[in-house]
């Protein structure tokens, strides 16, 4: 535990904290994101697929339990990171230039924060059915519950929006993540990273994919 501990105090220790809770986060949302395409094969085929991860019961309490310990180590080590580099730089820098730096990369504080507040959002919207903007939820009923919700405007363009953010921060993030557990040597052409952009791109089409097609009425 000593050495754990002393290994995280270090930027690098949570730089890499940052890089494997990261790859977690990457994995859920590419499985997430696949899921999410049943709806185009119908109402049988994406609520069977959500009734079957419900009836494994333990294991998705542990795949639960695991994603919210990674998203709060990644949050706090993404806070302390932050300040740690606030500390070593009190002065703000007078003239800015981004070089290699991409939109992705500026946006990381942001967009990660803006991720959180959708997270929780989400899960009070699809999971426990606490936010109704349609009005009606049902448990057992995904399929339901993602095209009435979907068919307002505005639920629709707020994930539309949100997706946008996330396919921001997983491109950069994917990215460096990488780089953090010390398996690709750094770079300085981020949008060379063609993995990563493939990654990003193809989980912000498919998440994307599915609050288009309700509001423009192709899944009903
Ligand atoms: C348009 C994009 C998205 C759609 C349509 C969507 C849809 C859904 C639905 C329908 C559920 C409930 C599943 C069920 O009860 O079987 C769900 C759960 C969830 N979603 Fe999403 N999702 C989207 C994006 C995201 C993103 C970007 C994240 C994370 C960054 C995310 C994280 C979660 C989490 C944590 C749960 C709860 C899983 C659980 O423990 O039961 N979702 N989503």
């Amino acid at each position: 535990m000593g050495r754990l501990r002393i290994f995280y105090a270090s930027m690098v220790g949570k730089k890499v904290v940052m890089g494997v809770t990261g790859l977690i986060g990457v994995g859920f949302v590419i499985m997430h994101s696949l899921g999410n395409l049943l709806v185009f094969r119908g109402p049988a085929a994406i609520n069977s697929y959500s009734h079957f991860l419900k009836s494994t019961g333990e294991l998705l309490w542990g795949l639960r339990i695991l994603l919210i310990v990674a998203v709060m180590f990644h949050v706090i080590a993404a806070v302390q990171l932050t300040l740690q580099s606030r500390a070593a730089r009190p002065l703000a820098y007078t003239k800015q230039e981004h070089q290699a730096a991409t939109v992705a990369s500026r946006t990381m504080r942001w967009g990660g924060a803006l991720l959180l507040v959708f997270i929780a959002l989400h899960v009070l919207h699809f999971t426990t059915g606490t936010i109704r903007p349609a009005g009606v939820f049902s448990p057992d009923d995904v399929y339901a519950n993602v095209v009435t919700s979907f068919r307002i405007w505005w639920v629709a363009l707020f994930y539309v929006a949100v997706m946008v953010a996330l396919g921001l921060h997983l491109f950069h993030g994917a990215w460096s993540s990488v780089r953090s557990v010390g398996v690709s040597p750094p770079s300085p052409q981020p949008l060379h990273h063609r993995i990563s952009f493939a990654i990003a791109l193809l989980v912000w089409a498919a998440f994307t994919a599915v609050p288009i097609a309700v509001a423009a009425g192709i899944v009903r």
